[in-house]
């Protein structure tokens, strides 16, 4: 594995040391600037999704010409395939610290899906509450409200979760807490919740713990710990896409006996054990819970993914970006017309990942958003990142936000948001400070429209130029001969079975 090594000067303290990162594909390539420069691009939208680990792409370059249906064929190809899925699957467990035994892993395509499966897995009764925090993202708070009557627990302006109000919650009188879901860290003030307090809390009241990781795992250590130890969590989902991992896969893991005791969510071929015309009995969980062909070889790519990252070290992976986190926060802070969302104390970074969003007084986040990528490089996301319960707290406003609309002061419906990954350097934060500072004084180049139906500004006479990427062709395809793979310990056995059937055939013929 290639790894880059680049001086990271602690911001919180003195020391210097190296961080070795991986080469991430793509994360410095040229982009176009609105005066028709081009820049190394500084990457900062990594909580939406970040860009694959040059080894995670070469590994797949190299299992492809292997693909093949797993746990089906009987083919070299398919029996290959669903050895490495299964080691897969492992990796994925032991990557959450899970009980082979009491615990599943099931791919997903992302944490949504993986959320819904939960809600549509656990069982409810009538009554039934599942306790959430307003920091949640749409995905880990929708899929539940079909399910059971979903409370949300507020925060405080440290980004925090008051735990006696929890417990106060949790009081069955008020009816069974089912579940409680929450956040391992919030894609918009970085709050990072005590998960393991949380779940003690809920066990305590018979509840369910599910983590949504999506935000925390690719950044932080989290073992789900030992089912007999209180703290312990109960299903932890997380996607790929914000691991550096290339293609739509995720995970939930978790407990065996909940999968068991429910029909799958999705049916179809793989997770039946006999169907006739008038019933099926279901297979056990894993295969129950993967209707049709998984995505294979995403599950493989995510293993490798997390080799990578565990080859890192989650624990320089967090020191890293807390580092880089305090940087960021002490410089925003200095810039006064800039106002962090949640916390913004330099000191508090262990309570809080790398995503820090923000606003610019009398600059619309759209705009500070556009000038940001057409005049500095900077990849950023703005509006209210698929959590507008939190982004209406956090802007304390009582209006309801419409997702594309124009708004009159450009400030009162969204904000701005850096996302730290592991590829990002003290230089990419400086670059984005000086650029932020520009901004709030109202220097940029470019002259900006707001474009009536997305709400996104857009500088005048200036489109993104495509042309020369990759992209789809009308070209006819020309064939290659069909490649012979080698597989080098199978080679004697050919010969040998060759050299038999001709001598069978010699001796049917002349014997
Ligand atoms: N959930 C992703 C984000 O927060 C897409 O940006």
């Amino acid at each position: 594995m290639q790894l880059i090594k680049r001086q990271s000067k602690v911001a919180t303290q003195s020391k210097t040391k190296m961080f070795e990162c991986p080469e991430v594909l793509g994360a410095k390539h040229s982009v176009p600037l609105l005066d028709g420069r081009y820049v190394p691009q500084i990457f900062l939208d990594n909580a939406a999704s970040t860009k694959p680990f040059k080894v995670v792409s070469d590994f797949l370059q190299e299992i492809q010409p292997y693909y093949s249906n797993i746990h089906r064929g009987t083919g070299f190809d398919s029996h290959f395939c669903t050895e490495r899925y299964e080691e897969a699957r492992r990796i994925v467990g032991e990557f959450v610290g899970w009980d082979s035994d009491r615990d599943v892993v099931i791919p997903v395509r992302n944490t949504t899906e993986g959320m819904n499966l939960l809600a549509n897995t656990i069982n409810f009764e009538a009554g039934d509450r599942v306790l959430t925090t307003i920091l949640e993202h749409h995905s880990s708070d929708l899929p539940w409200r079909s399910k059971a009557k979903v409370e949300h627990l507020p925060i405080n302006s440290e980004g925090q979760i008051d735990l006696a109000e929890l417990e106060r919650r949790l009081d069955p009188t008020q009816g069974r807490v089912r579940v409680v879901t929450m956040t391992g860290a919030s894609n918009i003030t970085g709050s990072v919740l005590p998960i393991h307090e949380i779940a003690a809390l809920a066990h305590k009241y018979g509840a369910l713990m599910v983590v949504d990781g999506a935000q925390l795992l690719p950044h932080r250590k989290l073992k789900m710990r030992h089912h007999s130890d209180p703290s312990h969590i109960d299903f932890v989902v997380f996607s790929g896409h914000k691991m550096n991992c290339p293609t739509g896969v995720g995970a939930v893991v978790g407990r065996r006996d909940i999968f068991a005791a429910a029909a799958p969510y999705q049916t179809g071929g793989g997770t039946i054990s006999t169907v006739t015309v008038n019933s099926v009995t279901w297979a056990a969980p894993p295969d129950r819970n993967e209707a049709g062909t998984p995505n294979i070889l995403g599950l493989l790519a995510l293993a490798r993914t997390i080799q990578v990252l565990e080859a890192v070290g989650m624990d320089a992976i967090d020191n890293h970006e807390r580092e880089l986190t305090a940087l960021l926060l002490e410089k925003l802070n200095r810039i006064p017309q800039v106002k962090v969302l949640g916390s913004s104390d330099p000191e508090a970074v262990d309570k809080r990942v790398g995503a820090v969003s923000f606003t610019v007084a009398g600059v619309p986040h759209g705009l500070v958003a556009a000038v940001l990528s057409c005049e500095w490089g900077i990849a950023v996301r703005n509006g209210t990142f698929c959590a507008q319960p939190l982004m209406k707290h956090l802007l304390k406003t009582d209006q309801d936000f419409v997702c594309g609309s124009k708004s009159d002061d450009g400030n009162a419906d969204g904000a701005v948001r850096a996302s730290l990954g592991i590829h990002n350097t003290e230089k990419d934060i400086e670059t984005l400070v000086e650029a932020v500072a520009n901004i709030a004084q109202k220097q940029w180049k470019g002259e900006y429209d707001q474009d009536a139906d997305s709400g996104e500004y857009l500088p005048r006479g200036f489109r993104f130029d495509f042309s020369g990427l990759p992209g789809f062709s009308t070209e006819p395809v020309v064939n290659s001969p069909i490649p012979t793979l080698h597989y080098q310990q199978h080679l004697p056995l050919v010969t040998v079975a060759g050299i038999g059937a001709l001598l069978t055939t010699l001796w049917a013929c002349f014997g």
